[in-house]
């Protein structure tokens, strides 16, 4: 399979039948010549009793991606620096009960609407919708308990080139203020080309309005290894979307030309960070939305990554419009990660894939709109590689 191959966000999500698991071999708790494996532990309960899995996704190279049924968080991704040696280099928790009372949205699905609704309400069709205002006066993430705080159900899935797993959800009508009974899934893939494919599906039996994302906090020297100013970051992506103060867009579609946010031809994310542009300030640095430049429907590049002292890279395709930088900001001394160290400011990044941010209430931005009989569709791809040793 290539990246740039635009029927793969398709082929990818078809259903796979139970003979087929049997017959390609992908075994849960066991492994698996070939294709891979998936293997489950329990990750205790939730403070409301309900039981948390822990499945870890290992390809034929060792990579591996550990995940947990709540919120369908991301713990770890275990990919090669330049000399071989795999870790970690995803922000998390040691315990499910940090998960579920302190966590930034480290590792976890994002939904209903990934990002901001400004005014935390939006009309359809003529009927206003008042959603939970969590983020000053907007609506952050989908909400109080947004697709980052449910339990999904999850199902291993053949891949003959990785590992993989379905996590499905269907949140209520009315679930959060959204309208219609919205039934989505994600498929996590790890191949065996070190790639961390996410696909995203998702209908409705009534107009709605969905925005789907992933949020892994990226650090790729390794968690724990301090700040990210030295990673190297390009986008690609001519014009941002800029906000007001409460991060909400203005609408417009700025050129990044002679901005901090100009990333086309690769920068540290440190060497502009501390720039008085009102925009840095706004985001206390970077917590933006880049319209992306875009070759057809299919994935096209969106970033790269690189990371001088391991030698790691990462680059994202993705079917989507928009990416939100978030450069870990409101990251503060109060969270502890799996190894005892503090997490500060800027110790990781995002890179969200997404519809721009207050979309349902910009006509001129890409639709959010999903209506019955659609299904929303979306697939990013985090490649993993090196440099030379
Ligand atoms: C948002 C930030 C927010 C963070 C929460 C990001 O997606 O853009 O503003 O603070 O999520 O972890």
């Amino acid at each position: 399979m290539t990246q740039v191959d635009p029927n793969i966000s398709r082929a990818w999500h078809r259903p796979v039948l139970g003979a087929a698991v049997l017959t390609m071999g992908v075994l849960l708790n066991g492994t698996n010549a070939g294709a891979g494996s998936v293997d489950k532990a329990a990750f205790g309960n939730t403070q409301d009793g309900k039981a948390v899995e822990l499945y870890t996704l290992t390809n034929d190279k060792g990579a591996s991606v550990k995940f947990i049924t709540y919120g369908g968080i991301i713990k770890e991704i275990n990919v090669p620096d330049r000399w071989g040696r795999l870790g970690n280099i995803v922000l998390g928790f040691k315990e499910l009960a940090d998960y579920e009372t302190k966590n930034p949205y480290f590792g976890a699905l994002i939904g209903r609407y990934g990002n901001r609704i400004g005014g935390a309400k939006f009309s359809l069709d003529g009927t206003q919708y008042q959603l939970a205002a969590n983020n000053g006066p907007n609506s952050l993430h989908g909400g109080n308990k947004g697709f980052d705080k449910v339990v999904w159900a999850v199902e291993p899935q053949t891949d003959a080139n990785g590992a993989a797993a379905k996590l499905s959800y269907t949140s209520k009508d009315g679930e959060e203020g959204y309208p219609g009974t919205l039934t989505a899934q994600v498929i996590y893939t790890l191949t065996n080309d070190n790639e961390l494919r996410i696909g995203y599906e998702a209908t409705t039996d009534k107009p709605t309005v969905a925005n789907l994302t992933s949020h892994s906090y990226f650090n790729l020297a390794g968690d724990g290894m301090g700040g990210i100013g030295d990673h190297i970051l390009t986008i690609n992506a001519d014009r941002y979307t800029p906000v007001d103060a409460t991060l909400i867009p203005t609408g417009e579609l700025a050129s990044v030309t002679g901005t901090p946010f100009d990333f086309r031809q690769g920068a540290p994310i440190g060497a502009r960070i501390r720039s008085s542009d009102p925009q840095m300030v706004y985001g206390r640095g970077y917590d933006h939305n880049f319209a992306l430049n875009r070759s057809g429907d299919g994935l096209s590049l969106a970033a790269r990554v690189y990371e001088p002292r391991s030698g790691r890279i990462m680059e994202i395709t993705t079917t989507e419009p928009g990416i939100q930088f978030y450069s870990g900001n409101f990251l503060d001394s109060t969270l502890v990660g799996p190894t005892g160290q503090q997490y500060r400011q800027t110790d990781g990044f995002c890179l969200e894939t997404q519809h721009f941010p207050d979309s349902p209430n910009k006509p001129d931005f890409p639709t959010t709109m999903l209506k019955p009989g659609e299904t929303l569709k979306s697939t990013t791809v985090h490649k993993f590689s090196t440099d030379a040793p």
